[in-house]
């Protein structure tokens, strides 16, 4: 279904320009659709290119684009900042959402470095990368957004695979050092974390084939039958996205129904 855009007068980001990675599907093509439908244009960058693609043509707009990019290559990354740069001029706000699980191994023995360095690359260095040159252009503007998906597991453990869950740590560090240093500039730099979306990712956590069930995860906030979708997180990202958050710098906006804050083992709400 085409995306139609909102009254001008709901428009959040009306006039920016966002770049997000990792857009071709799941929580990034949910949060293009919904910038777009805020009144941004909108890059997605991505190593899917008949995703990529397809998702571009279907929106149908001169507002909407695709670009290839392998967020650890810094020379793909320089390329789609310069892209939204030569379509739409500008870059207001740069989505890193990238990244991949890794084998879900959790016995620490059976981890290969090869396999540790290569989540690393792709979800810390990716988002480093990102933000590098999110900043390279958004410094001369005087002002900008950066948004990483970070994760629960940035914040406990023993949920994902240590590489991604190291990798996940390490994305909040880089957000809280980048906000400090680029504040000077007008740069906010935050993170959007979600709590357990069905998406690919999600399946190949649990190891469960397309269209099979995922197993029920812990959920603490009652919403009826409802659990977290992409749709809340990119509505999180939307906020971090437009001017309605424009003093939250330094923030990990967890998006995760109170999951993190409880100690399941002692918890006497139950
Ligand atoms: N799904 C969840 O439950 C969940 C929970 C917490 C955090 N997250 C985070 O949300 C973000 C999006 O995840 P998702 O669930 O939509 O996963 P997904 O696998 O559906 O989407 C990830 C996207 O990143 C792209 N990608 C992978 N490697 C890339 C690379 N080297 N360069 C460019 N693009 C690359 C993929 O092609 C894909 O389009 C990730 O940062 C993930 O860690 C997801």
């Amino acid at each position: 279904m085409a995306v139609p855009l909102l009254p001008a007068a709901a428009r959040r980001l009306e006039g920016k320009v966002a770049l997000i990675t990792g857009g071709a599907r799941g929580i990034g093509e949910y949060t293009a659709r919904l910038f777009f439908k805020h009144g941004a244009k909108v890059v997605i960058a991505d190593i899917e290119d008949d995703l990529g693609h397809s998702l571009s043509n279907h929106i149908g707009s001169s507002s909407f684009s695709f670009v290839h990019c392998d967020v650890t290559k810094e020379k793909d990354v320089e390329n789609a900042v310069d892209s939204a740069l030569s379509d739409y001029g500008k870059l207001d706000i740069m989505f890193n959402n990238a990244a991949i699980l890794g084998a879900p191994k959790f016995n620490i023995l059976e981890n290969e470095s090869s396999d540790f360095q290569k989540v690393l690359n792709v979800n810390l260095l990716g988002a480093f990368l990102g933000t590098k040159h999110a900043a390279r252009v958004m410094i001369p503007a005087g002002r900008g957004s950066i948004i990483t998906t970070g994760s629960v597991i940035s914040s406990i453990g023993g949920i994902g695979p240590h590489a991604c869950t190291s990798s996940k740590h390490g994305v909040v560090g880089l957000m809280k050092n980048a906000a400090v240093d680029l504040g000077r500039y007008g740069i906010r730099v935050n993170c959007v974390s979600p709590y357990g979306v069905h998406t690919k990712m999600t399946r190949e956590l649990f190891k469960v084939k397309d269209g099979d069930e995922i197993p029920s995860l812990y959920w603490n906030l009652k919403c009826g039958e409802d659990v977290v979708k992409e749709e809340d997180v990119a509505e999180a990202a939307l906020y971090l996205a437009s001017d309605a958050s424009k003093y939250v710098s330094g923030h990990n906006l967890v998006v995760d129904g109170g999951f993190t804050v409880v100690n399941q083992g002692l918890c006497s709400y139950k």
